[in-house]
């Protein structure tokens, strides 16, 4: 089995194998099926390795792919130390560990400790009775009762699903906590035996097989503090959005450093999911080195731009979000100007829709364009690149025909529900909901792996457990492999000259440059007298090329369009680098 210490460090300079790195990642159920059932699954990813190789990628983060009800996809944990078994085995897994050691590749899996599933062998046990032993390794609290004197749940937090964040247990007449849906109640970290049990069957059952590290769901989330009520912010309802009251709870910096005495002892990464956290120096204490809590974290202010925190599915797209996602790009880019910390850049994962469809144009005539210009962003970007599977190809959101029973994810399905109820069936609110839906739910990056022009893109013989994408005979990797304008082959040359220019793409200092605008985004990256100038046409027309004096002479890198010419054509992209640094 290949450990750490065996591979070639990824890294041209001294910097950290994880910094350097590009991580690709991959949602099981929808990459590859190997036996034809419809779902993806583990051989499948490993009969994949060698496509994921060729994209110069160092990195794969496998989402959960533990034992589970799937009730959320995997993210309702029943075992953290067996696999689903319709994705394969714990013998497949440390195929899959050990083929990607042998590519020189790493791995990661997703840490999901926030909560389990309550088929988890744990809270059975503490649903079982106040007395048993492990009762305290979840979070329950007795009921409160109102003036009329019914019974009510301990707080009035919403949960991130819908509805209150308590679910009342018949059997023992107390409420357990769940952040998300009731069938994931919330793990007890304030005791230091269920700490010690999730280190050992969740962290070191796989460390010891080799993994590389993980990417922690919801890691802001383990402290919660005293459970106290959230502000109400819509007094018509019953329960209030609580993100910012429960997460960075006290206790936070205690149980990463445990946590870090765990991963240091194998030189594995970590990555941290961390939403609610508006305070930049709360999240520099997370990932400051000097700290050694986390390698890294995914903020959410890129992914969240035209969308809020209340309400999902109701923010419509504002005109002038460039603006805001030129605020959030500097913000999350600026965290490592003038620190220790470490920085992620992303604009796709398995809960947000496709970043072309949200952040390009997905028409026909532009979809190329806006993949490459986004590409061609995102890889010029400081801090570790992830990219999200068929990322790569420009893969888009599911088409606006598709009926609503094509969605499968339970968020969609409970906000459409909630429509449904609040509105009595009203068919116009129904259409606004799909189309909302259509535009932001997370279903629309877990439509299966567009392999190739077959029956069902190549990703499975069988029926697949949810709908490939309409567009599979135009977009998939066969034909973008023989396509050298393909969105693929930018991709794949975009991370090579990432390396090359390693110290300004990965490592320089971010600025952004010009008026702030809602058409094009320009900026600089500068590392130790070199510098580049990117400038991104966010729009479907040819924006003039403005031209910075400051940088002097300046030579042109790279361009997403064929033809180079005086404007910056429609979703156009280019690098040009500077003899030196700018005086701007
Ligand atoms: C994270 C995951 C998401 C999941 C949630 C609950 O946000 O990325 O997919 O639903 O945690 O575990
Ligand atoms: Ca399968």
């Amino acid at each position: 089995m290949g450990s750490v210490g065996e591979l070639n460090d990824c890294s041209p300079q001294h910097h950290k194998w994880w910094k350097n790195g590009t991580v690709y990642q991959i949602y099981p159920a929808s990459f590859k099926d190997s036996n034809d059932d419809g779902i993806g699954d583990i051989p499948g990813i490993t009969s994949k390795l060698d496509y994921i190789t060729s994209l110069g990628v160092d990195i794969v983060w496998v989402c959960p792919m533990f034992d589970s009800p799937q009730i959320d996809m995997g993210y309702d944990v029943s075992n953290y130390e067996k696999v689903y078994p319709p994705y394969g085995t714990v013998e497949d897994m440390q195929t899959l560990i050990d083929e990607c050691h042998s590519r020189n590749m790493r791995i990661i899996l997703d840490l999901v400790v926030n909560h389990t599933s309550d088929q988890h062998e744990w809270f059975k046990e503490s649903r079982s009775s106040k007395s048993n032993p492990k009762r305290d390794w979840y979070i329950w609290r007795p009921a409160k009762y109102d003036d009329q004197g019914h019974r009510v749940p301990p707080n009035n937090w919403r949960a991130m699903f819908t509805g209150s964040a308590w679910t009342w247990d018949e059997h023992t007449q107390e409420y357990y906590l769940h952040l998300f849906a009731s069938e994931q109640p919330d793990l007890n970290w304030e005791s230091s035996e269920c700490r010690k049990a999730i280190y050992e069957s969740a962290m070191e059952f796989w460390l010891r097989k080799g993994v590389d590290g993980f990417r922690i769901d919801c890691v802001n989330m383990y402290s919660k503090g005293d459970l106290n009520d959230a502000p109400i912010t819509e007094p018509d309802r019953d329960t209030q959005n609580a993100g910012l009251v429960w997460c960075n709870g006290p206790r936070m910096d205690e149980y990463l450093d445990e946590m870090n005495a765990v991963l240091s002892k194998y030189d594995a990464m970590s990555v941290g999911e961390c939403p609610f956290t508006p305070d930049t120096d709360k999240v520099i204490s997370y990932v400051s080195a000097a700290n050694k809590r986390l390698n890294m974290v995914f903020q959410f202010d890129v992914v969240e731009v035209g969308s809020s925190h209340a309400s999902k599915f109701e923010s419509k797209p504002a005109e002038d979000w460039l603006l805001d996602f030129q605020a959030a790009v500097t913000r999350t880019q600026q965290l490592i100007s003038g620190t220790d910390a470490w920085t992620t850049a992303f604009t796709e994962n398995h809960d947000w829709s496709r970043s072309i469809s949200r952040f390009g144009s997905d028409k026909p005539e532009f979809r190329v364009a806006a993949g490459k210009m986004l590409a061609l962003m995102l890889s010029t970007l400081s801090g570790t690149l992830f990219i999200y599977q068929g990322q790569e190809l420009g893969m888009v959101n599911a088409p606006l025909s598709w009926p609503i029973e094509e969605y499968k994810d339970l968020d969609a399905a409970s906000y459409y529900s909630q429509v449904f109820r609040n509105t009595n069936g009203d068919p116009t609110a129904l259409a606004e909901a799909k189309d909302a839906i259509q535009f932001i739910a997370r279903d629309n990056a877990r439509t299966p792996m567009q392999w190739n022009s077959n029956t069902n893109a190549g990703f499975s013989n069988a029926k697949p457990w949810m709908r490939v994408h309409d567009n599979f005979h135009e977009l998939n990797a066969e034909l973008e492999e023989k396509d050298e304008r393909s969105v693929l082959a930018f991709w794949k040359m975009m991370l090579r000259l990432r390396k090359v220019h390693a110290d300004l793409f990965i490592h320089g200092d971010f600025e952004p440059l010009g008026k702030p605008n809602t058409k094009t985004f320009t900026y600089s990256k500068s590392w130790e007298g070199q510098s580049a100038l990117i400038m991104l046409n966010f729009t479907s027309e040819a924006q003039p090329l403005e031209m910075l004096s400051g940088f002097g002479k300046v030579e042109l890198l790279i361009s997403t369009a064929d033809d180079v010419g005086n404007n910056l054509a429609p979703f156009e992209g280019r690098i040009y680098l500077a003899a030196s640094r700018p005086h701007l």
